[in-house]
């Protein structure tokens, strides 16, 4: 899978299929699977280090998740988050970032929105970095919204999205993450695009579909929102197997003789 598969894939009306991971576990089980494509995003501040927002990402953290991914995600494409506010201090600190996450081995970057750095997009993108767009709720500014809310809901708001992703798609985005928004105005961009859109809590009308690892697993308990479909109860499972294991230790059970060493 490279960029120009994603456009083929919308030509093609074959739909996109993406989850995020942060580390060489995951990654090696994602290698074997027919998804297209990883993101190593920032919410692994949240959902691995338990951090209540996206804003303590950092780039030297990005990097260690991101090298791990690449580790075990065999030929899948590894796409890095481009952390809180380190594509919005200029080009020169922009492209030491960029170039940190690509040398740990990811293969395109994601920036969350457009307006005030557009230079750095068009710059990544003149030097060879595939970059995916992100608009609507974009969780680094969850402070600016007051909370994590559905936007895009006036018509204003949703005209504002339209223009923006037509926009990255000038500047040479290769396809754009649409959060939160409502599923008509998510059908829309994707509608006046030529480049794939990839929703989350976005409706069906998108290219493709993302979800956080940990929520289609059901491993992340205290997040239970309602575009999140769990596909397993991991959380159930995980406890059982541990109950299983701590009840076998007591009843001596475990290891058994074929689970020694003679
Ligand atoms: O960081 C992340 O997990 C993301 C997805 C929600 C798209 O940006």
């Amino acid at each position: 899978m490279g960029t120009q598969d994603f456009a083929r894939a919308k030509r093609e009306l074959r739909k996109l299929t993406l989850v995020t991971c942060y580390d060489y576990t995951f990654a090696r089980l994602l290698a074997d699977t027919a998804i297209d494509g990883i993101l190593v995003g920032d919410s692994g501040a949240m959902v691995m280090h338990g951090h209540r927002s996206t804003l303590h990402a950092s780039v030297e953290m990005m990097c260690r998740h991101t090298e791990a991914v690449v580790r075990g995600a065999g030929s899948k494409f590894v796409i890095a988050d481009m952390p809180f506010l380190s594509f919005r201090k200029g080009v020169a600190a922009a492209l030491d970032a960029a170039q940190r996450l690509m040398t740990a081995g990811a293969q395109a970057l994601k920036l969350e929105g457009l307006k005030g750095h557009e230079d750095v997009i068009q710059r990544l993108v003149q030097s060879g970095i595939p970059v995916m767009g992100h608009l609507g709720l974009q969780p680094q500014s969850v402070h600016a919204y007051g909370g994590y809310r559905v936007q895009g809901r006036t018509e204003e708001a949703a005209q504002d999205i339209v223009g923006q992703a037509r926009m990255l798609e000038e500047l040479g985005a290769f396809s754009i993450v649409l959060e939160c928004i409502p599923a008509e105005v998510a059908r829309e961009v994707t509608e006046a695009l030529r480049i794939p859109t990839v929703g989350i809590g976005a409706g069906a009308g998108c290219d493709g579909q993302i979800l956080v690892l940990q929520d289609l697993l059901g491993l992340n308990v205290d997040f239970r929102p309602k575009f999140v479909r769990t596909f397993l109860d991991g959380a159930c499972l995980v406890r059982k197997a541990v109950e299983s294991f701590e009840q076998a230790v007591r009843a001596g059970t475990f290891p058994a003789r074929e689970e020694s060493f003679e």
